[in-house]
């Protein structure tokens, strides 16, 4: 079902059972206002909607088309939702006091300063249910609105959604009728894959937004003598993310962000071998033999493993968007304002279908929320917020939580059952330091089949994090530029023996985090650092150390 149908079911069941007053949030307050007409003239009753500007607006479903609407100028919101029952009047039949649907618009700056408004409210939800003449108001506002709680629980919220991606999809098929010169065949653009992959890169937009992201795609990567099938899919789809981009980039919580390819991770296979899987899961076959969508994952470890890393490369196996929802935004400092927040990222969310949301550093903006701190209560509804979504959407939004300690998550989030697996992404072993040291030598326009020693560096780096390689590999790099010297494993190791490697500067961190890993999450990676032959803790690096002060 549409959002449109979805919105007006569900206001049509509220009306039916006898609710008087409803809240609707949108983004979209005009289409939210056409659907309450549709619904209006289909049950032959008037339609008002009032705004600041224009007053009350009434049309009736017998009037002519085009015909101008019965007008009511009262600009005070106040006066206009007293006119109604003609309230001044002692509520005498003056005012419209007829059967209809009444839309009042953005009122929501005065509710919070108007007690009288939300008295008059409280009042509409016990008198138009007992009216003869069947009265209904919507109060529309913007989504990120919070509305005074006396009010809340007297009135239900039914939210107008954005778009679903099959509307996206109808819409796609209009904007290319549209474009086409009068009389020509419109033509069936791609294939129906690129089509919904079109479609879900629009989802999270407005109608309108899309309407737009999808005329410039055309506009854009068109030329006038062209017609419109020589528009190359990339083109258009990048055409139509990068209009999401922007409006991601208006959300406070969430960011758009690029994901990166799976060969740009060295090691990890336990978790690459588990997405691989995973991704199987995410195809409609599975969904119609019975497989569960998965529900997410944590990766957990100490800095600079690689976790935000493998977050990004996990959208881009998926073939998913990656969006970041960054958590602490959502605390504001009006009460109210960080539920708010979360609850209009979370239905943007929706709306993007299928997603990779990644919770980066959870532990940093979520932590202490279980321990009574300041602003627990806050923080403890803003998780419960979002892991209830995660568990009730039937969107496929693959989250990945990433932290560094898990002392001080809730447990709620790990709980077993809440996610498909908690890996434990800790620093690299023989195997993957070679090949976290090749990616990133390639990454820097070395030969790395030609780079000589490599061994030598892959025993120095022993018990440093997969960040301090890459930082060794972009050192000796620039070293050797100066120099003028071939960058060699010998050179990336005399980088590493400048270094004081996190495990050792942090040494109960570490030690505390694999003890927690061993019994609690899986291992991302399946070689165990015993495997490796035995090397003297770190005398590598230590020998280049002495090496470089004279001892
Ligand atoms: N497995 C890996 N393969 C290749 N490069 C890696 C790997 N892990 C980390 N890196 C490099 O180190 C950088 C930092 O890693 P990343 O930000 O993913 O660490 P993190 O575990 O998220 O750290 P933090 O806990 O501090 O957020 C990456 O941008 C990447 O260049
Ligand atoms: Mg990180």
């Amino acid at each position: 079902m549409n959002t449109n149908d979805k919105y007006k079911t569900e206001l049509s069941i509220l009306s039916k059972s006898g609710c008087g007053v409803m809240f609707t949030r949108t983004r979209e307050p005009y289409r939210a206002m056409d659907a309450i007409k549709e619904l209006a003239f289909a049950e032959a009753i008037p339609f008002g909607q009032w705004d600041s500007v224009n007053g009350w607006r009434i049309s009736r479903p017998s009037d002519a088309p085009g015909a101008k609407p019965h007008a009511q100028k009262t600009l005070d919101p106040l006066a206009a939702m007293k006119w109604l029952m003609n309230v001044d009047g002692g509520w005498e039949p003056e005012g419209w006091q007829a059967p209809g649907f009444f839309v009042m618009h953005a009122i929501h700056p005065w509710l919070e300063k108007a007690p009288a408004m939300v008295e008059l409210l409280r009042q509409y939800v016990r008198v138009f249910p007992t009216m003869s003449k069947k009265m209904r108001m919507v109060v529309i506002v913007p989504e990120h609105v919070n509305l005074p709680d006396e009010l809340t629980h007297d009135i239900p919220t039914v939210d107008f959604d954005l778009p679903s991606i099959e509307e996206m999809s109808d819409l796609l098929q209009y904007i290319v009728g549209s474009s086409v010169p009068e009389g020509h065949a419109v033509p069936e653009l791609y294939t129906r894959g690129e089509r919904e992959t079109i479609s879900a890169a629009a989802g999270g937009l407005t109608q309108m937004e899309a309407e737009l992201a999808f005329s410039r795609a055309i506009v854009e990567n068109k030329s006038p003598e062209d017609s419109i099938e020589s528009i190359p899919f990339d083109k258009f789809n990048g055409t139509v993310l990068d209009a999401k981009t922007e409006v991601v980039k208006q959300s406070e919580v969430l960011e758009l962000m690029e994901p990166v390819d799976m060969s740009e991770v060295g090691g990890l296979d336990q978790l690459k071998e588990w997405i691989d899987n995973a991704a199987c899961a995410f195809s409609e076959d599975a969904r119609a033999f019975g497989v569960d969508a998965p529900a997410g994952i944590a990766a957990v470890g100490p800095p600079g493993t690689g976790k935000t890393l493998i977050g990004k490369a996990i959208a881009s196996r998926l073939g998913q968007p990656l969006v970041k929802f960054d958590v602490s935004k959502c605390f504001g400092s009006l009460v109210g304002q960080s539920e708010s927040r979360v609850r209009s990222a979370l239905k943007q969310l929706e709306a993007m279908g299928r997603v990779t949301v990644l919770f980066d550093e959870i532990d940093k903006s979520l932590g202490g929320s279980h321990q009574g701190g300041g602003d627990s209560g806050v923080s403890k509804r803003v998780l419960g917020a979002i892991l209830t979504f995660m568990q009730e959407t039937k969107a496929p939004i693959f989250p990945i939580y990433t932290a560094n300690r898990t002392d001080s998550l809730p447990p709620e989030l790990l709980r077993k059952g809440r996610l498909d697996e908690v890996f434990a992404v800790m620093p690299p072993n023989k195997e993957e330091r070679e090949a976290i040291l090749r990616i990133h030598l390639r990454k820097r326009k070395q030969n790395v089949r030609k780079v000589k020693d490599i061994d030598v560096a892959v025993r120095a780096s022993k018990g440093y994090v997969s960040a301090e390689l890459e930082a060794a590999v972009k050192e000796a790099v620039k070293v050797a530029f100066v120099r003028k010297v071939e960058v060699t494993g010998k050179l990336i190791a005399e980088m590493l023996g400048e270094m004081r490697p996190l495990a050792e500067a942090f040494p109960e961190d570490f030690a505390r985090m694999s003890e927690w890993a061993k019994n609690n999450a899986r291992l991302a990676s399946s070689h165990s650092e015993e495997s490796e032959e035995l090397v003297e803790p770190r005398s590598a690096v230590q020998a280049v150390r002495r090496r470089r002060i004279g001892q």
